[in-house]
């Protein structure tokens, strides 16, 4: 696991660090406990403010370099823009922006001094617990493999914040506003962990044998190893497996939280948890193919959102599922040509071995839907390069045969930032699917290549509603934020945790 950042919670009263933060709004409008520290550094704050023609526009920050009498080092100012129209989102934000200032000026501890001009004292302690969701979101990196202390800036740097204090009124309503945000910051940082790991690490076993943390959680895990699914002829995830010396697994994570309704059916979550592609014997080109360690990025958003889901005790009950191979070539590999029959019975033609995310995940999903009956399934996989030349690095692609939830999801999409533009389900796009030798085919040609794969993993869905999210752009090496920084993004865990909690912990609908 990386570094985590040692979030607490003080009243005003308390000592700040020598490196403190103050939030500022347009104008330089300071809130109440900001002002008192100008007042006493005799206009030192407004003063530097000025002289620097700063205004504290959204994301801006300024720093004032030992201001007087107040015994702080440094003071940084962090612009929130207009208080009025200040979105949940923007705090979220700015909480990223926060630690960004106090890193480059590569200090180990800050207090943050917590108020907002304008802003009612009993906002203030959802305020810090949102700054300090943001905060640990932003801090994460991956350098457990860096072994030397860094002299220079060229060097990456294992040493960084440690330790964040925020100052706010009543530090315990603060402390419990942010637990369970800590819970979804903590499961993203999971999922970025996992999607980091190389593939000489994170083998298909240990990619399942990870899900097993969850238990202490409260999370059932069941690992399916070879002979298991071999039992349940799932031929189509399994041959993927085979031209690797690593056999495959199937992780089921399963979370019973739903107060008051034990028998409530889950919500399922399926991830593509392709710990590396080569390709297979259609072997991918070399340049580039490093990224392919990234190709579980979808397992790992789930695992990460069932570590959100359970840490926070979520009031629902969910099923998380993931399909681990190792997709190789060689002597034992799948070929093009191959015909596999799948759990369902449908049989596939395989034309392109490089296209094994759909054939995993259409045993996953026939299993989920055997297994647990449930009312809807979400699947996320880095399935297309094709998505990336739609949609680009910041949007996954969405398939959903069902409006409703395509509405859900996308107004969650709003709320967190993650973004997602619906993509088209269409007959056009199954039929491109139809083989001369089998039920179907595994690629569709040249054209439309996300929405062909989407139509593949359609034939494996029943009548359950159903959204398949393409993150292949997005999981990884995705375009890099306030809140992320990392290579690994973890995307999707704020999303589905968001989406849960606004549609599904309520009464049944
Ligand atoms: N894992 C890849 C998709 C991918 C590419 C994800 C680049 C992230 C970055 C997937 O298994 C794949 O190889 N898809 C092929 C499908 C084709 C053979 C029909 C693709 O997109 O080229
Ligand atoms: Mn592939
Ligand atoms: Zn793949």
């Amino acid at each position: 696991m990386s570094d985590r950042l040692d979030v607490s919670f003080a009243s005003h009263s308390a000592d700040p660090e020598a490196v403190t933060v103050i939030l500022a709004a347009d104008g330089v409008a300071l809130g109440p406990k900001a002002k008192d520290l100008d007042t006493k550094s005799a206009g030192g704050v407004m003063k530097a403010a000025s002289a620097a023609d700063y205004k504290a526009k959204f994301k801006s920050t300024l720093e004032i370099l030992a201001p007087a009498k107040i015994g702080i080092d440094r003071l940084i100012v962090v612009g929130l823009g207009k208080a009025a129209t200040l979105t949940e989102l923007q705090i979220i934000e700015a909480g990223g922006i926060l630690v960004s200032a106090i890193e480059a000026r590569k200090c180990t501890s800050a207090s943050v001094i917590v108020d907002i001009e304008g802003t009612d004292d009993k906002k203030t302690e959802e305020v810090a617990a949102l700054l300090a969701y943001g905060a640990q979101l932003r801090h994460y990196n991956f350098k457990k493999y860096l072994t030397k202390k860094s002299s220079d800036d060229a060097t990456p740097s294992k040493d960084g914040l440690r330790k964040l204090i925020l100052h706010v009124a009543q530090p315990d309503k603060a402390k419990s506003a942010y637990a369970p945000l800590k819970a979804v910051a903590n499961g993203v940082n999971v999922a970025r962990d996992l999607v980091n790991e190389p593939a000489n690490i994170l083998g298909p076993v240990e990619l399942a044998e990870k899900t097993l943390a969850l238990e202490k959680l409260g999370v059932e895990v069941e690992i399916l190893d070879v002979k298991a699914m071999e039992k349940l002829k799932m031929g189509s995830l399994l041959c993927v497996g085979y031209g690797s010396e690593r056999p495959s697994r199937m992780a089921v994570m399963v979370w019973n939280g739903a107060k008051g309704n034990k028998k409530q059916k889950p919500i399922c979550f399926v991830g593509k948890g392709v710990i590396f592609d080569t390709g297979g014997i259609s072997i991918k080109p070399a340049a580039g193919m490093e990224d392919m360690k990234g190709d579980m990025g979808g397992a790992a958003a789930v695992v990460g959102l069932m570590h959100a889901l359970a840490e926070r005790k979520a009031n629902v009950n969910a099923v998380g599922l993931i399909g681990c191979v190792e997709n190789m070539p060689s002597g034992n590999a799948v070929r093009p040509g191959d015909i596999v029959t799948s759990m369902s019975g449908q049989t596939i033609e395989v034309i392109n071995t490089d296209a094994e995310g759909r054939l995993v995940l259409a045993d996953v999903l026939w299993y989920a839907q055997e297994n647990f009956k449930p009312r809807l399934i979400i699947d996320l996989a880095t399935l297309t390069g094709a998505i990336m030349i739609a949609l680009g690095k910041e949007f996954a692609g969405m398939f959903a045969n069902d409006d409703k939830l395509a509405e859900e999801l996308m107004t969650a999409s709003k709320a967190t930032g993650e973004k997602i533009w619906r993509m088209p389900l269409d007959k056009a796009f199954d039929k491109a699917m139809d083989s001369k030798n089998a039920d179907m085919k595994n690629t569709g040609g040249r054209w439309a290549g996300s929405a062909t794969a989407a139509a593949f993993l359609q034939r494996f869905i029943k009548d359950t509603p159903w959204v398949h999210l393409d993150v292949a752009g997005t999981a990884m090496d995705g375009a890099k934020s306030d809140l992320n920084q990392s290579w690994g993004s973890g995307w999707g865990v704020r999303l589905l945790d968001r989406f849960v909690a606004d549609n599904y912990e309520r009464s049944e609908k």
